[in-house]
C-alpha cells in the first residue's frame, strides 16, 4: 500500500514528507525532485516569497545510491524564511516570547483562520494558517517526484497546463502531443493581462488547470466498490489542494449540457494493431471508475486567492469588533503552480492504483507482473 504524509508549518523550520510502499529499485534523481519543486514556484502572479525561497529537497531516508531501497523514504524541504520567524514561532517558549509573536486576530475570509480558531480554541489564527497554507504542497510535490519516477519506469507521464484564468479560456482541447510543446501564446498573453489587472486593483484571480496522464494502462481502479473507483479517488486528491473548489473528469461540464449520443466515446477495433480504439476521449480516460487506456484527464477549478491587498471585512477574534482582515504577503494568481501540485496528486493516486494492481517489492517484480498483464491485454 503506497501512502504518504507531510508535516510542517509555513514559517517553521522545514517541511517533512514520508512515503511508504515504494518498491526497491526505482531510480531517484535529486535534480529531478528539485526541478519539480522549482516548477511549483513558477508562474505569472506569484508573490514575494517565491523570490526569497528556492526550494531544495534533502532525501534523508529510503534512497541509497540513487535508488529506492524499499524502506520508507523521507524528504526534508527547508523553509528559508524560518530565520525571520525563530522568535515568533519557537519550538520552546522563550523569555519575553509573548511580545515577539505575530498574532493574527483578524481572520481572513476564505481561509482556514476562523473555522480553525474555533475548532482548536485559539484566539490567534497564526497556529491555524501556518499549517493550512499551501506551503505544505512543496512536500507533496517532492513526494510526487519520486512517484513520477516509478510511473516513468512504465512509460507513464503526467503533465499540466492552465486552461482558464479569470474570464479568459483556452477555446480548444489540447492533445498530449500539443501539451508537450505547450501553450497557445495568444491566450496566454490575455491570461497575463487578467493577472495584471488583478495586481493593479489589489485583487486576485482564479481559473482552471488541466492535468493529463499519458501511457496509463487500462484497468487501474475498479468499478466494484465505491472507494476503489479511480475517478472518485482522483477527485478527492485534486480538491484536497488548497483553493481548489471544483474538479472535472474529462469533459464533464460540457457533457452535462449535451445529449448522450454526443458525449460517449465510441468503441472500434483496429485489426492491424490488434487493439481497441476510441472515437474521442471525452470521458477523460476513465469509465466505471477504471482507466480505459486513453489519456487520463482531470481539471481543477481554483478559486481566486483569498488574501487581498484590499482586505475584506472581518471581525476580531479577541474583541469581536468589526475590522479589516489581516494581510499576509500573498500571491495574486497560482494557477500554474496548482497544476504542478495536481500533477503530483494525480501521479500519487495513479501510482497507488498501479501498485494495488501489480504489487511487487522490487521494481523488477512489479515489471514482471505488469508485463504479464499487458500481454493479456494485447492478446485479448
Ligand atoms: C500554490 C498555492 C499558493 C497559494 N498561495 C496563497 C497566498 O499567497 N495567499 C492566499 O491567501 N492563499 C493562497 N493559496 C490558497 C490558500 O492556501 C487557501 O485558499 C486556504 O488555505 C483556504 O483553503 P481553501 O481555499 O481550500 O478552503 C494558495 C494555494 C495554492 C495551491
Amino acid at each position: 500500500m503506497l501512502r504518504f504524509e507531510t508535516a510542517g508549518e509555513s514559517h517553521g523550520e522545514c517541511l517533512v514528507a514520508t512515503v511508504t510502499g515504494l518498491p526497491a529499485g526505482i531510480p531517484v534523481s535529486l535534480d529531478a525532485v528539485n526541478r519539480e519543486l522549482w516548477r511549483r514556484q513558477q508562474g505569472y502572479g506569484r508573490g514575494g516569497r517565491m523570490k526569497i525561497e528556492a526550494d531544495r529537497a534533502e532525501i534523508v531516508a529510503g534512497v541509497r545510491h540513487s535508488h529506492t531501497i524499499g524502506s520508507p523514504a523521507a524528504i526534508l524541504v527547508r523553509n528559508r524564511d524560518w530565520q525571520n520567524w525563530t522568535d515568533a514561532l519557537p519550538v520552546e517558549d522563550i523569555d519575553g516570547g509573548e511580545e515577539k509573536r505575530k498574532p493574527v486576530t483578524r481572520p481572513r475570509p476564505g481561509h482556514a483562520d476562523l473555522a480553525g480558531a474555533l475548532k482548536f480554541n485559539f484566539h490567534d489564527a497564526r497556529y491555524i494558517l501556518e499549517r493550512a497554507s499551501a506551503r505544505e504542497t512543496a512536500a507533496r510535490v517532492a513526494v510526487g517526484a519520486l512517484v513520477k519516477a516509478l510511473l516513468g519506469s512504465f512509460g507513464i507521464e503526467v503533465l499540466s497546463h492552465v486552461i482558464a484564468c479569470g474570464r479568459v479560456r483556452l477555446e480548444r482541447h489540447a492533445a498530449w502531443e500539443v501539451l508537450l510543446g505547450c501553450v497557445d501564446t495568444a491566450t496566454e498573453a490575455r491570461m497575463k493581462e487578467v493577472v495584471d489587472e488583478a495586481y493593479r486593483t489589489g485583487d486576485t484571480v482564479g481559473g482552471v488547470f488541466e492535468v493529463m496522464a499519458h501511457g496509463v494502462p487500462p484497468g487501474l481502479g475498479s468499478h466494484t466498490t465505491w472507494d476503489s473507483r479511480l475517478d472518485g479517488r482522483l477527485a478527492q486528491a485534486i480538491v484536497s489542494i488548497q483553493a481548489v473548489k471544483g474538479v472535472e473528469v474529462g469533459c464533464a461540464a460540457e457533457g452535462a449540457a449535451r445529449f448522450g449520443s454526443e458525449v460517449q466515446d465510441t468503441i472500434h477495433y483496429d485489426r492491424e494493431r490488434r487493439s481497441f480504439t476510441r472515437g474521442a476521449n471525452r470521458a477523460g480516460g476513465l469509465e466505471g471508475g477504471m482507466t480505459n487506456g486513453q489519456d487520463v484527464l482531470v481539471r481543477g477549478m481554483l478559486k481566486p486567492i483569498s488574501t487581498l491587498r484590499r482586505p475584506l471585512e472581518s471581525a476580531d477574534l479577541v474583541t469581536h469588533e468589526p475590522s479589516l482582515a489581516a494581510y499576509e504577503r500573498s500571491d495574486v494568481c497560482v494557477l500554474p503552480a496548482a497544476g504542478v501540485i495536481a500533477e503530483a496528486m494525480v501521479a500519487l493516486v495513479l501510482a497507488q492504483a498501479f501498485l494495488e494492481k501489480f504489487g511487487g517489492d522490487s521494481l523488477g517484480e512489479t515489471k514482471r507482473n505488469y508485463q504479464g498483464y499487458m500481454k493479456q491485454v494485447q492478446d485479448f
